[in-house]
């Protein structure tokens, strides 16, 4: 047997992409002040969080400015972030400087590892998954974030009653996320005004307005913990 077929099937292809100056010395002078580095057994939320405030777990938040936007309309919410794409994080670290956010953390690492690992039982009031990848190739589906394993993790992250929101723009992976949540036997599908404000309101993001140039339809799913 060769190791590759032992190789973890990841959601991400690591990008490199373009990274400004500023990014990359966000990364350097910013991420110590706002990161939480990765490790491999659960955080004490006590030492993370300042106060006890109503959590939401954004997962491939991507150049962040989403997520900044709803941590700045809601200041008595606490906001994690996980990502993999290093220009997004350094991208976002420019805005929480900028901002004087002190709502935000980020995790840059694999949400999947984050979530099996580092993330302690019923720590968020909501979990948002905003556009991931949508692997549109048959071949490449086993790379969707969203599978049974995940979506249990989700759940036990959740509190009784959370709610995860998944946005997308491709009607075919709308459909696989709609099944995956209901094999899952863990959530209730929800209407957005069933949720509280600060939980179900998502700010335009930029993958969706890439989406929507492409006159994709976008689709907000929205999902009680049972
Ligand atoms: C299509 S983009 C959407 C970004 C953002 N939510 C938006 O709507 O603009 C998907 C993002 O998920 C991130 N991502 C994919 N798999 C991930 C994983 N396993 N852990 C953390 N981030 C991941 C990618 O790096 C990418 O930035």
């Amino acid at each position: 047997m060769t190791n590759s077929h032992h190789r973890k099937v990841r959601s991400f292809v690591r990008r490199l992409g373009r990274m400004t100056n500023a990014q990359r010395k966000a990364l350097q002078d910013l991420l110590p002040r706002f990161g939480i580095p990765f490790q491999n057994h659960p955080i004490n939320p006590e030492k993370i969080f300042s106060r006890d405030a109503p959590r939401v777990l954004d997962i491939g938040f991507g150049d962040g400015e989403a997520m900044l936007t709803l941590s700045i309309n809601n200041p008595s919410v606490d906001y994690l972030g996980v990502e993999v794409h290093e220009p997004g994080i350094g991208h976002l670290l420019l805005l929480l400087e900028r901002a004087k956010t002190s709502n935000v953390w980020v995790i840059q690492h694999d949400a999947a590892e984050v979530l099996d690992h580092m993330l302690p039982d019923q720590l968020f009031n909501a979990v948002n998954l905003f556009f991931p990848d949508p692997w549109p190739k048959k071949r490449h589906h086993k790379r969707r974030l969203v599978q049974a394993k995940f979506i249990l993790d989700v759940a036990r992250v959740l509190r009784s009653d959370g709610l995860f929101h998944v946005a997308t723009d491709w009607n075919d992976y709308a459909e696989h996320i709609k099944y995956v949540l209901k094999e899952s036997n863990q959530f209730t599908p929800s209407k957005e005004q069933d949720g509280v404000d600060f939980l179900s309101k998502r700010p335009p993001t930029k993958f969706e307005r890439r989406g929507r140039q492409l006159g994709h339809d976008v689709t907000d799913l929205y999902f009680r913990k049972v």
